[in-house]
């Protein structure tokens, strides 16, 4: 890959890519211009191009996008080519229904494990995967090696989880609780506020309401 820094806001768009990309790929199409994929997702195809352009272009003038070719290669820019481990902490109801989801498997991101503070809830199982206490975790993270740790809890609890999951070699987080954290350098974290999305929504709506007044 070349070296130079990717906007974050075309790294945001890469992901929609790749679902089109699969779904094209899973329905036997081989090539597509810049131009059927712009119809097709709602962008611009000078979007595209630009967005296409940062990772060297992958286009052939006169026939387009060879499909597979190009979602294997922005798979391979996301890092989906590699197997990325991950736990849960906090099996509640959002916990538990990641841990149920099985897409993430699809995509390389393996569910090794899942943890809770609450003694009642060790040893359930989800998706056969045993709740483990809190007290397992560094042992659990170092053996297995986990890239991801997910966090479903509280934000009280996030914060004070951020040191041991550094110091057990935890790459990412993916950070449901509604915190910011604070992490060194080599550590990631994407948070996920539901939310805001949903405010966008409440936004759009009220916006096109005004609009009809
Ligand atoms: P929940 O109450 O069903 O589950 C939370 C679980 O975390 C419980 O089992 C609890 O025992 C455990 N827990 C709490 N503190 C802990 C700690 N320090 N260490 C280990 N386990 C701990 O709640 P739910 O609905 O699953 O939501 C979890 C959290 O995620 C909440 O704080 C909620 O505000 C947040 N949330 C965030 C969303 C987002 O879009 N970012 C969407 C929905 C929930």
């Amino acid at each position: 890959m070349l070296g130079k820094e990717i906007s974050q806001a075309v790294i945001g768009r890469l992901p929609r890519y790749f679902r089109y990309l699969g779904e094209l790929k899973d329905n036997g199409v081989e090539r597509i211009s810049s131009q059927e994929l712009s119809e097709l997702m709602q962008v611009t195809a000078s979007q595209i191009r630009q967005d296409f352009n940062n990772f060297g272009g992958f286009g052939q003038q006169g026939y387009g996008y060879n499909v597979e070719y190009l979602y294997n290669e922005i798979g391979k820019i996301l890092g989906l080519d590699t197997i990325h481990s991950f736990v849960i902490i906090g099996a509640g109801n959002l916990g538990t229904a990641l841990g149920n989801y099985l897409n993430f498997e699809r995509r390389g991101f393996v569910f090794r494990g899942i943890f809770d503070q609450n003694p009642a809830l060790i040893g359930n199982l989800v998706r056969g995967i045993p709740v483990r206490s809190m007290e397992e975790l560094p042992g659990f993270l170092r053996e297995n090696e986990i890239e991801i740790a997910v966090l479903t809890i509280p934000k009280t609890g996030a914060l004070g989880l951020v040191d041991t999951l550094v110091e057990c070699g935890i790459k990412g987080i993916w950070n449901f609780a509604h915190v910011d954290l604070d992490v060194p350098e080599g550590v990631q974290v994407e948070n996920v506020h539901l939310s805001d999305s949903l405010m966008k929504l409440s936004y759009n709506i009220s916006s096109q309401n005004a609009g009809k007044e």
